[in-house]
């Protein structure tokens, strides 16, 4: 019997990335409320000779967790499940708008929507014994502050909160949760980003520059470590966030580059970028 993953916020950026991926060694199970791009990857995936199946919905509500699980359980033996979909739109917190979407909808995609597909994994692992993995998907933002993004950090934050708590309470019973803090990523969402940005040229820039690699990255590169932690690879690593940022967070401001290693790479060494 094969085994099955089941990955939210599949039809687009991370998730579409990560679903690729898993396709590779799982039947999988692509959820997202987006009709048009959804069939998409489904199909993308299917030409290329893999099992996946799709559910529409919402991952606030329970429902689509529940039509996942039942999905995935008649495919084969459920033992992985990611929790990507996510969004944010930031507002300052001084003038909030009194708008659901920027509130209540982003709390109930980023974290009541992961809460409820860890709640239908570990049922789903449990009532059948297996020893399964999830992951979360959450964001350097979940533990450092940008002005203007209360609350998608306080949901990304949550996600770390959950992970923590999934992997002590069903630790024992062989079922590990991580989580996976991304920095910038180029998906959709960031490209769109540099689209509403006064200046979507230097905002991608200095997006660039702020992370020691010198670059953004891609969803593959999420993917790869996804796939690394839910299999046992990974065997003794349970309750981490893992940061995948190209060392953003990790120093103190933008340090300064070796002008004379600079001058060897052939770098600009004030950017660190290649001489032009
Ligand atoms: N791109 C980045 O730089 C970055 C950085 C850190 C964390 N993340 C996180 O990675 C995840 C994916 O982001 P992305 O950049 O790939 O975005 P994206 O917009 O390219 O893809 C997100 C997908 O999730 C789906 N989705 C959103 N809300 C949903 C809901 N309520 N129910 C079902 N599906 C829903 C969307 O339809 C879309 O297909 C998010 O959780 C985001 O917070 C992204």
């Amino acid at each position: 019997m094969k085994e099955v993953a089941v990955v939210t916020g599949a039809a687009s950026g991370i998730g579409r990335g990560i679903a690729k991926r898993l396709a590779e060694d799982y039947t999988v199970i692509l959820i997202d409320l987006n009709p048009k791009t959804l069939p998409v990857v489904e199909k993308e995936l299917t030409d290329a000779g893999h099992q996946a199946y799709s559910v529409l919905g919402d991952v606030g509500q329970r429902a689509t967790h529940q039509n996942a699980r039942a999905l995935a359980e008649s495919k084969g033996n459920l033992i992985s499940w990611v929790n990507c979909a996510g969004w944010t739109r930031g507002a300052p917190m001084h003038d909030f708008p009194n708008d659901p979407a920027v509130l209540e909808d982003l709390i109930g995609a980023n974290q009541i929507g992961s809460f409820w597909g860890c709640a239908e994994a570990v049922a789903s692992f449990t009532t059948r014994k297996a020893p399964g993995a999830i992951v979360n998907i959450s964001s350097v933002h979940g533990r450092r502050a940008v002005p203007d993004h209360a609350v998608y950090e306080m949901t990304k934050a949550a996600v770390d909160a959950l992970t923590r708590n999934v992997a002590v309470a069903y630790g024992p019973f062989g079922i590990r949760a991580n989580a996976v803090a991304p920095g910038a990523i180029l998906t959709p969402a960031l490209e769109q980003s540099f689209v509403d940005a006064p200046d979507p040229v230097a905002r991608r820039n200095s997006l660039e520059l702020l992370a020691p690699l010198k670059r953004i990255g891609e969803p593959s590169e999420i993917a790869e470590v996804v796939s690394f932690l839910l299999s046992t690879r990974a065997s003794y690593l349970s309750g981490q966030s893992i940061a995948v940022e190209g060392a953003w967070t990790v120093g103190l401001g933008v340090p300064e580059i070796d002008s004379e290693l600079a001058k060897c790479y052939g770098l600009d060494s004030k950017t660190g970028l290649p001489k032009s």
